[in-house]
């Protein structure tokens, strides 16, 4: 170290220990809700001489719109708060040299230009006239701030989110004073549970979830409200969001039959998905025999109905296949033509069969009673009627297994 810089470190010293001087540190633009408190963030320097002076009795006053004491003073942190212009507190420590204050009621004829001035005991006087602190009534409060973070990473500009990743969308306000305290709310479709944190003077409220097809174009709004005497007031900003997923098949997708047989197949997909139809394995395309017709339900939907003229045998299967950038889907339909009728034969053929069991039982039954009582008639009356005892029971007109 040369001499120079030995000079150089010495007067910085000097500058630092010795020469202080009066300064103050404030704001130069402060907000303020019309009825609402304000909030000066204020420090003082004063010269070093002065220092024995500065006490507990210290007095900290505002002057508003002038340097003059007698003509400007708005407040006097020794005299009762009722009497002044301004009603507040200096919550700072004077001797600390904290001039924060708190001016309560701040109404519109309020606004204007504040300065300091810190008087002790002794020869202690001084007005910082060099800076002063600008204060104005605001109709509406600062707007928050919605910002979308995939994956823990932010995202400018788009709001295109894969489905099944992590979405956190924080909400941040910067807040003015108010009592109580302003408070940030979500609103949107699906209620997701909100984590709130907050600092002093920004609020900050996070809503996490996990993106899934029921967030595509769903509006969510963050509002910051603050409750004032007289009335409250709001501000908000939103984010829609654009999720984009693999097709979906809807599973009111359905084959009926007529004279031909007519399936439908409903997929829902972002970005919008294309659909085939594949019969037996194979793609089907419109054809004298096969008829298809597609139509876009929504920016996401479509819905393709296939209409089969050609004759099918019951180990024909359709497939509604359907795919995007994302992913794909695909569906088997019964065909009714083959499986619905089989299934009707089944069920006739069990019954018919039931039926014709249960007759020839009855049938059965009858006839070995009858002609066991017929038997002992026949033998006293003769063999002449043993033709005749085979017709007997259609005469019968009371046998109940005839009446069918
Ligand atoms: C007063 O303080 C400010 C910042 O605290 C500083 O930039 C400025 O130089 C100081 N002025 C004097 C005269 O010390
Ligand atoms: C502030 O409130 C007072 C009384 O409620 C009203 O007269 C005045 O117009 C309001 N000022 C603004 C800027 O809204
Ligand atoms: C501030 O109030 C105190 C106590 O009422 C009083 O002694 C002092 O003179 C006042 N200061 C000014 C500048 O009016
Ligand atoms: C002013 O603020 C101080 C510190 O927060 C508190 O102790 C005191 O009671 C307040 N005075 C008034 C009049 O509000
Ligand atoms: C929500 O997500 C943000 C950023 O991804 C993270 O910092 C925060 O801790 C999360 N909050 C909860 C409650 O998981
Ligand atoms: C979202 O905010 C914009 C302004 O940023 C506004 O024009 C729009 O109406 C808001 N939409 C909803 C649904 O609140
Ligand atoms: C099939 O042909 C009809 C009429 O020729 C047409 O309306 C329909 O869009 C076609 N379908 C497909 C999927 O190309
Ligand atoms: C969907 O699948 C068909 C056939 O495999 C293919 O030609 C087409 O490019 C696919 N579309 C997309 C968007 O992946
Ligand atoms: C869709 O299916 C095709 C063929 O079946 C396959 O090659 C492709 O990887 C699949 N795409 C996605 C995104 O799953």
């Amino acid at each position: 170290m040369d001499t120079a810089e030995k000079i150089i470190l010495f007067c910085f010293l000097l500058q630092g220990v010795c020469c202080r001087d009066f300064n103050i540190t404030l704001p130069q633009k402060i907000e303020a809700l019309n009825g609402s408190c304000v909030i000066i963030k204020c420090r003082f320097e004063i010269r070093e001489i002065f220092d024995k002076d500065l006490t507990e009795r210290a007095t900290g006053l505002w002057l508003k719109d002038g340097i003059n004491v007698n003509n400007n003073l708005v407040f006097n942190s020794s005299t009762s708060s009722q009497k002044s212009f301004m009603k507040g507190n200096i919550t700072g420590k004077l001797k600390d040299k904290d001039c924060t204050t708190v001016f309560h009621d701040f109404r519109s004829d309020h606004s204007g230009q504040y300065y300091f001035r810190i008087e002790g005991e002794g020869e202690l006087k001084w007005t910082y006239t060099e800076t002063s602190a600008s204060i104005h009534v605001v109709d509406s409060p600062p707007r928050p701030t919605v910002q979308l973070y995939v994956e823990q990473k932010e995202v400018q500009d788009q709001e295109e989110v894969l489905e099944g990743r992590s979405v956190s969308l924080r909400c941040s306000a910067e807040t003015l004073c108010s009592s109580p305290p302003p408070t940030l709310t979500w609103s949107s479709t699906p209620r997701i549970p909100l984590s709130e944190s907050s600092r002093l003077e920004e609020l900050i409220s996070d809503l996490n979830f996990t993106a899934t097809h029921r967030q595509h174009r769903v509006t969510f709004t963050c509002t910051i409200t603050y409750q004032l005497q007289d009335e409250t007031k709001t501000a908000q900003d939103n984010i829609t969001l654009h999720v984009q997923y693999a097709p979906k098949i809807s599973p009111s997708s359905s084959c009926t039959r007529t004279d031909v047989t007519v399936c439908f197949c409903e997929a829902d997909g972002n970005p919008s998905p294309e659909l085939e139809w594949h019969l037996s394995g194979r793609p089907v395309t419109n054809s004298s025999n096969t008829f298809i017709s597609e139509e876009r339900l929504s920016s996401t939907g479509l819905r393709s109905s296939i209409t089969l003229h050609q004759s099918l045998t019951h180990t024909s299967t359709l497939q509604c296949v359907s795919n995007n950038t994302h992913g794909n889907a695909s569906q088997l339909f019964q065909l009714p033509s083959s499986v619905a009728r089989l299934n009707l034969f089944s069920v006739m053929t069990g019954v018919v069969v039931g039926l014709v069991v249960v007759l020839l039982c009855a049938i059965t039954c009858i006839c070995v009673r009858k002609e066991d009582g017929k038997l002992s008639q026949t033998k006293q009356e003769g063999a002449k009627r043993s033709d005749q005892t085979k017709v007997v029971p259609q005469k019968n007109k009371d046998d109940s297994v005839y009446v069918m």
